[in-house]
C-alpha cells in the first residue's frame, strides 16, 4: 500500500523487505553517511577491500584534492593494484559461472541471447588475445563504434583485460565526429561492425567508419563483427572480421595487472565550449565507484534481472550496463532495439518475459510511453519489478506519478539518480529500500558525497533551503581525473569557476527537508532527450553553412525531450529564409555531430543582440525561446539594443 505524506512516498513493503545490503533502511543511510564523513578514507578503503578483487590491496585513499588539482590529478588508492575484469569476471566464476551475465535482447522481440559469467569470461579473453596479436599494447587507444551488441561490452571488457584504454563513441555519431575523436586520443584501432540495427532499420557502422578514417593514417587496424551480413567495402591491409580474428583465440587470457590510477576508459562528453572532451576515468576508483553504487541505490539482490536501456555509448551504459553490474556478478541486460518498436509495449514485454525485477531508463522515455497511453503497459504483468529507476534529466512530478502508478502499480519505489559523466556512478540518488521519495527529487547525496549549493552572484555557501549552483566540496573514488591530454582544460572546466570544490555545471534547490530538485544545466549545456550536446558544437556546425553569418544556440522547455534546440541565425547578404534552407541546415548538422543533433526551431534575425564588447548575450536569446521575450530585464549594456525587438517579435514559440 501506498502512503503518501506531504508529497513524500514511503518506501513500499516489497522494496524494504528482506534487503541483504548494509543500507536496508534509513537509519542505515545515516549511519553510513556519518561513517564516511567521519573518515572517508577508512570508509572507501573498507568498501573497495570488501567489493573488488585487488591483486595488491591498497592501503592508501584519497592523495591531494581539489587545491592540487592544478599540479596534477588528485589519485585513490594509488598504490593497490588489480585489473578491473578480475572484478567482473574471474571473481564471478567459481560462485557464478552459470549465471547470465549478458542478457541481450535484439532488435526483434524475442531474438535473446544469455551469456554466462564462464562464457563471457571465455569471450574476453579470447578477444583481449585478438587484440594483443592485432598490436595493441597496454595503454593504447582503442575506439568501439558499435551498436548495442555483446560485443561491444566484450571489446570493452577486453582493452580492460590487456590495459589498453577504451573510448566508446556512440553509433549515432556522424563520420566528422568520430574523426575527431579517433584524432584527439590518436586511436590505434577502431572496433565496429557490419551494420547496426534498430527498429528494423540497418544502420551502416562500416561505412562511417571508413569515410572518418579516409586520408586518415593513426588507425592500423578496424576489427569488424558481423552483425547484420549487410554489404561492406574492405580494405584488407587494414580492416579484420572478429569472427575470424577473435574466433581463434584461445580462451584464456592472463589480466594485465595495473596500477589503481591506471586510465580505464576515455569518454567524449559535450561542455559549454569548444569540441568534446574526453573524460578519462581511471581503474581502482572507478570500478570501486560503480559497484558500490549500483549494489546500494539498486539494493541488488541475487536473483535481480536488471534492466538499463541506455547505450553503451554514453557513461550511462559504461557504468550501469557493464562495470557495476558485472562487478556485482549481476545479470544485466543490452537491449539492441528502441522503447516503441514494434510499439509502445516493448519495454513491459520484455520485463515479463525476462522477469525483469530493476529498470533504469530516462525521463524522456517515460514521457513518450506515457503519452501512447496505459493499454500498453497494462497489457503485460510487470509484477516482477521491484525497482524503477531514472537518469539524464529531470523528471516532471507528472511523468514520475505515471511511472510509480500505471508501471509500477505503486509497489515500486522510483529512484531518480543525478551524476554526471564526470562523476563516474551516481551522486545524489535514494537508496531504493532507504528513502522515502518526492517526486521530482533526486534526494540526497550518497555516502562520501559532499554537495554545496553557492550563491550565483557571490560564491558564498548556502545553508539551508536554498536555491544555487551545485558542486561538490570533496573529491570521491569515481570522480574523472583529467581531460585527456588537457589537463588544463580540466581545471578550466570544473575548478576554476568556484576555486576549490568541483562545479557540476547544474542548479539545484534543497528543500527544507534536505531534498536536493536538479534544476538543470545553468552552462550552455543542452539536454535533450537525456542526451547531452554543446550549443558551441550546433554553432560551429550551422556556420559551416554558406548561408550563415552568425549562429546561437540555446536550449529550450520540450513536452517530450525536455529540451529543444532553438538556433538563431544570421545569414549572409543574398540569402534568404526557407523551409528548403531549414532543412539544408540540419543536413550540415547531421553531418558535422551526427543523427542524434536536430535544430527544432530556426529563427533568422538580422543581428545577434551583443555587449559592447562583442559578447553574445546569451541570456536573452534563452529568455525570448523560452517565451518570456517580455521579462528581458536590463538591456542598456547592448550594442544595439533594436535588434532585440526584431527577435522578440519574430520569435517562434
Ligand atoms: C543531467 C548522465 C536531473 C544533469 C548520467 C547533468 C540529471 C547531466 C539527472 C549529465 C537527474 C543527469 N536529474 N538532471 N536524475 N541525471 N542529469 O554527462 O544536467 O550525459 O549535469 O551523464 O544530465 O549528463 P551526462
Amino acid at each position: 500500500m501506498k502512503e503518501q505524506m506531504q508529497d513524500t512516498w514511503a518506501v513500499p513493503e516489497r522494496v524494504r523487505e528482506g534487503s541483504p545490503n548494509p543500507i536496508a533502511d534509513f537509519d542505515g543511510f545515516l549511519r553510513a553517511r556519518h561513517a564516511a564523513e567521519v573518515d572517508p578514507d577508512g570508509f572507501w578503503l573498507g568498501q573497495t577491500h570488501r567489493l573488488l578483487s585487488w591483486r595488491t590491496a591498497p592501503t592508501v585513499g584519497l592523495d591531494g584534492g581539489y587545491h592540487t588539482v592544478k599540479d596534477g590529478p588528485f589519485s585513490w588508492f594509488a598504490d593497490g593494484t588489480l585489473n578491473v575484469t578480475e572484478s567482473c569476471l574471474d571473481a564471478n566464476l567459481e560462485s557464478r559461472g552459470d549465471k547470465t551475465a549478458i542478457l541481450w535482447e535484439g532488435d526483434e522481440p524475442g531474438d535473446v541471447r544469455r551469456i554466462s559469467y564462464r562464457e563471457l569470461h571465455g569471450e574476453v579473453c579470447k578477444a583481449a588475445n585478438a587484440l594483443r596479436e592485432l598490436g595493441v599494447q597496454k595503454g593504447e587507444r582503442v575506439i568501439i563504434y558499435m551498436g548495442m551488441v555483446p560485443e561491444a561490452a566484450i571489446a570493452m571488457l577486453a582493452c580492460a583485460r590487456i590495459g589498453a584504454i577504451h573510448s566508446v563513441v556512440f553509433g549515432g555519431f556522424s563520420a566528422e565526429a568520430l574523426r575527431d575523436r579517433v584524432r584527439d586520443c590518436g586511436a590505434e584501432l577502431i572496433v565496429t561492425q557490419d551494420e547496426g540495427l534498430r527498429a528494423g532499420r540497418t544502420v551502416g557502422l562500416k561505412s562511417t567508419v571508413d569515410a572518418a578514417l579516409e586520408g586518415e593514417q593513426g588507425v592500423r587496424r578496424v576489427l569488424v563483427y558481423r552483425r547484420t551480413g549487410g554489404e561492406v567495402a574492405w580494405n584488407p591491409d587494414r580492416d579484420v572480421w572478429w569472427h575470424e580474428s577473435v574466433g581463434k583465440q584461445s580462451p584464456e587470457c592472463p589480466a594485465e595487472i595495473v596500477e589503481a590510477e591506471h586510465p580505464l576508459f576515455i569518454l567524449y562528453t559535450s561542455g559549454s565550449t569548444g569540441r568534446p572532451k574526453g573524460v578519462l576515468h581511471t581503474s581502482g576508483g572507478y570500478l570501486t565507484w560503480v559497484t558500490y553504487t549500483f549494489r546500494t541505490v539498486f539494493d541488488l539482490r541475487d536473483d535481480d534481472v536488471f534492466a538499463c536501456m541506455a547505450d553503451i555509448g554514453w557513461i550511462t551504459g559504461h557504468s550501469y550496463i557493464v562495470y557495476g553490474p558485472l562487478a556485482n556478478g549481476a545479470t544485466s541486460l543490452m537491449f539492441e532495439s528502441t522503447p516503441v518498436y514494434p510499439d509502445a509495449g516493448r519495454y513491459w514485454d520484455m520485463v515479463q518475459r525476462l522477469g525483469i525485477t530493476i529498470i533504469y531508463t530516462a525521463p524522456t522515455a517515460i514521457r513518450a510511453l506515457a503519452a501512447q497511453g496505459d493499454d500498453f503497459v497494462q497489457k503485460y504483468d510487470r509484477s516482477s519489478l521491484r525497482i524503477l529507476g531514472t537518469v539524464g534529466e529531470p523528471i516532471n512530478p507528472d511523468a514520475w506519478k505515471w511511472y510509480y502508478d500505471v508501471v509500477g502499480e505503486g509497489r515500486c519505489t522510483i529512484v531518480d539518480t543525478w551524476w554526471q559523466t564526470e562523476t563516474g556512478g551516481m551522486l545524489i540518488s535514494p537508496i531504493a529500500p532507504a528513502t522515502p521519495v518526492r517526486p521530482g527529487s533526486a534526494t540526497f547525496a550518497l555516502p562520501g558525497v559532499a554537495p554545496a549549493l553557492l550563491e550565483p552572484e557571490t560564491g558564498r555557501v548556502l545553508h539551508g533551503p536554498a536555491e544555487g549552483h551545485l558542486v561538490m566540496t570533496r573529491p570521491w573514488p569515481g570522480q574523472a581525473r583529467t581531460v585527456y591530454g588537457d589537463h588544463e582544460r580540466y581545471v578550466s572546466t570544473y575548478f576554476s569557476t568556484w576555486p576549490g570544490v568541483y562545479f557540476t555545471g547544474d542548479g539545484c534547490r534543497r528543500d527544507a527537508e534536505g531534498y536536493h530538485w536538479i534544476t538543470g544545466r545553468i552552462d550552455d549545456v543542452i539536454n535533450v532527450s537525456g542526451h547531452r550536446m554543446g550549443t558551441a558544437e550546433f554553432e560551429a556546425a550551422l556556420i559551416a553553412h554558406d548561408a550563415v553569418a552568425e549562429a546561437a544556440v540555446v536550449g529550450y522547455p520540450h513536452d517530450l525531450k525536455g529540451q529543444g534546440v532553438y538556433a538563431y541565425l544570421v545569414l549572409q547578404p543574398g540569402h534568404e529564409a526557407s523551409a528548403g534552407l531549414e532543412k539544408a541546415l540540419n543536413g550540415v548538422v547531421r553531418e558535422i555531430i551526427g543523427a542524434v543533433a536536430k535544430v527544432d526551431i530556426f529563427q533568422f534575425v538580422p543581428g545577434l543582440p551583443k555587449t559592447r564588447s562583442g559578447k553574445v548575450m546569451r541570456r536573452i536569446l534563452r529568455k525570448v525561446a523560452e517565451g518570456r521575450g517580455d521579462q528581458l530585464g536590463d538591456t542598456s549594456t547592448l550594442a544595439d539594443p533594436s535588434v532585440v525587438d526584431a527577435i522578440r517579435e519574430g520569435a517562434r514559440v
